[in-house]
């Protein structure tokens, strides 16, 4: 079965809707197989966003999910990884979807609230920076 990984950002935590954002997703059939709340360290925030690490973005980036808590976690599912995307809304939360997680608790598009992976390769290199294979249920 598809696997991917997902954060809900340091924004997503402080405003008490981890259980909004989970609801979601099991909404949609998929399972949770494996879930933390945790600080991220600097090295592990820049491992996660490492595609990013020329961007502009980049260091502001990597200060805010590392302002707070963060709950990560594994989803299971068929097409999982398109699915989440798909109710997380675009990266911009004034360009996503009504009713996605990002245009109803999202202001702007850094603190976006939610993190999910972009494709399987990204998938298979994300899990492994949060979770050993026996963690997973
Ligand atoms: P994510 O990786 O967090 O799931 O988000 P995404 O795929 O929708 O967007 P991505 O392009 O991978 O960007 C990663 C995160 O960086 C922040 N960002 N800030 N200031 C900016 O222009 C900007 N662009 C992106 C957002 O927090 C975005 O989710
Ligand atoms: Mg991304």
């Amino acid at each position: 079965m598809q696997k991917t990984f997902v954060m809900i950002k340091p924004d997503g935590v402080k405003k008490n809707i981890i259980g909004e954002v989970i609801k979601r997703f099991e909404a949609k059939g998929l399972k949770v197989i494996g879930l933390k709340l945790l600080q991220l360290s600097k090295e592990k925030a820049e491992e996660l966003y490492s595609i990013h690490r020329e961007r502009p973005f980049f260091e502001s980036l990597v200060n805010f999910v590392t302002s707070g808590p963060v709950v990560v976690m594994v989803l299971t599912g068929d097409d999982v990884v398109r699915i989440v995307r798909e109710t997380m809304g675009a990266t911009n939360p004034k360009e996503a979807d009504p009713g996605t997680i990002r245009a109803d608790f999202a202001e702007e598009i850094e603190e976006n609230i939610v993190h999910g992976s972009d494709s399987e390769e990204s998938a298979s290199r994300e899990i492994p920076i949060f979770f050993s294979q026996n963690e997973l249920c």
